[in-house]
């Protein structure tokens, strides 16, 4: 039987105006806030239900206790269930978080152990019993554990650490396109860095013009002041064409990128379990016909798909693909643990891995069966179908001056045929340290979108 205890918390009055809000702990009973004293409330508590199933021997130790809180959000009564042992392991108090670096001190040995409230028989309050306490003038639950230490949480704080399942299959940062929907690259000054950023989580496309191209340099020089290289085997920078094999200052790979073919959307560095992040080129000499850039934003195609066939998108979650890169007996580069769509700890698309031409043979796992096989390539196939609609794509002739900076992670590029010499240098930046760096202009309440 599971026991719902209501508390007789009354509704608390309306939250509107300024008050202290996030990182709210007290050892005692007297509460320590730290935070921002200017922001606004989001949430208003309402009250708290314990859930403790009497009839599971297991809640003796609290291993199935739980807290259901009410609350509003712009009004609309809302209800969140959260595990005390979530609860444990999040308290922020100085005993069990440093918030100098903003690192946990429990090693997590014993969790189950310290996860359990300590009842209060001789309370008068029905949730008090069970050891926990509303404090509605500072819209706060406190938790009272069994080892005598303390936790406690405003609304604000609970809820945004909690982080609320999201509704949406994409940030709220992110704005899918197809070429027919942006039209034109977004260009941004170089200097610009929140405008840079805003607009790189935006479309997963930046361009900055009128950058000097005599020769690579001043591209190096403009992307040494965004992010570090992303080195590979194709080192830092480069400068290369179609005519490179032929090129003492150009570099060369065995790879169709070196040629003057037409490249389907594709992203980089499949190969490498350290993908790429951020592609960079600019082309230094257009060819004399043709040549012109293709992107894609991966994510809208494969958002298409999971509106159209949600199981061909379920497959490419979690099949493995293998991709593998191979120069003579130079290079063996091979990565085989990632699915075509990464999606992360929200449900949210994380990063697409589309390659069809870097792809490795394809490995059954023991057990995989014929029709999973068949299953696979026809998922892919679906895939590839909306990568490759001319609908989707941006078709852009480059010509210098305009270095194009790309999240690999998102958006797919390619190329058409090509005639005459076209030379490109480029690179690859780390998206990590670019975003680490770039979140600091998104509003706090979004950062966690950016992944
Ligand atoms: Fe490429």
């Amino acid at each position: 039987m599971t026991s719902l205890i209501r508390s007789a918390v009354r509704r608390f009055g309306p939250t509107s105006g300024l008050r202290f809000s996030a990182r709210l702990y007290s050892e005692s009973a007297k509460s320590v806030r730290r935070g921002d004293a200017t922001s606004t409330s989001k949430y208003e508590l309402v009250g708290v239900v314990v859930n403790n199933d009497a009839n599971n021997s297991s809640a003796t130790t609290n291993e199935d206790v739980s807290l259901s809180i009410d609350y509003k959000a712009r009004n609309e009564p809302r209800r969140t269930t959260v595990s005390v042992k979530w609860l444990r392991d999040h308290c922020r108090s100085d005993t069990l978080y440093n918030w100098q670096t903003r690192q946990r001190k429990d090693d997590m040995t014993g969790l189950s152990g310290k996860a359990q409230l300590l009842p209060d028989a001789q309370a008068s309050d029905p949730l008090a019993k069970h050891g926990v306490l509303l404090h509605p003038d500072s819209q706060t639950i406190q938790l009272n554990w069994k080892d005598g230490h303390k936790t406690v949480f405003d609304i604000d704080t609970l809820l945004d650490l909690y982080h609320l399942p999201a509704d949406t299959d994409v940030s709220p940062l992110q704005q899918l396109w197809t070429g027919e929907s942006l039209k034109k690259l977004p260009v941004v000054e170089a200097a610009n860095s929140a405008e840079f950023a805003k607009n790189f989580v935006k479309y997963g496309i930046v361009a900055v013009e009128g950058v000097g191209h005599e020769n690579g340099a001043a591209t190096k020089a403009l992307c040494e002041t965004i992010a570090p290289f992303h080195t590979t085997f194709y080192e830092d920078f480069w400068v290369f064409s179609n005519q490179a094999q032929q090129s003492k200052d150009e570099q060369y790979h065995e790879d169709t990128a070196y040629s003057n073919e037409a490249l389907a959307p594709h992203t980089d560095g499949t190969y490498f379990e350290q993908t790429p992040g951020i592609q960079v080129f600019h082309c230094l000499h257009p060819a004399a016909s043709g040549g012109d850039t293709i992107l894609v934003d991966g994510f809208n195609a494969v958002r298409q798909l999971h509106l159209s066939n949600p199981h061909a998108f379920d497959v490419l979650t979690r099949t493995l693909v293998p991709h593998h890169y191979l120069e003579g007996e130079v290079i063996d580069a091979r990565c085989d643990v990632f699915p075509v769509i990464r999606l992360d700890s929200d449900g949210r698309l994380h990063q697409v891995r589309f390659n069809p031409y870097d792809r490795a043979p394809f490995k059954a796992r023991k057990g995989t069966t014929v029709s999973d096989i068949a299953d696979f390539y026809k998922s892919y196939e679906a895939l590839a179908r909306l990568m490759n609609d001319q609908s989707a794509s941006l078709r852009v002739p480059l010509r210098p001056g305009t270095v194009l900076f790309i999240d690999n992670y998102r958006v797919l590029h390619g190329r058409t045929a090509f005639s005459g010499y076209r030379q490109l240098c480029g690179c690859y930046l780390s998206r990590d340290a670019f975003l680490s760096k770039a979140r600091r202009h998104i509003p706090s309440v979004y950062r966690h979108d950016v992944s």
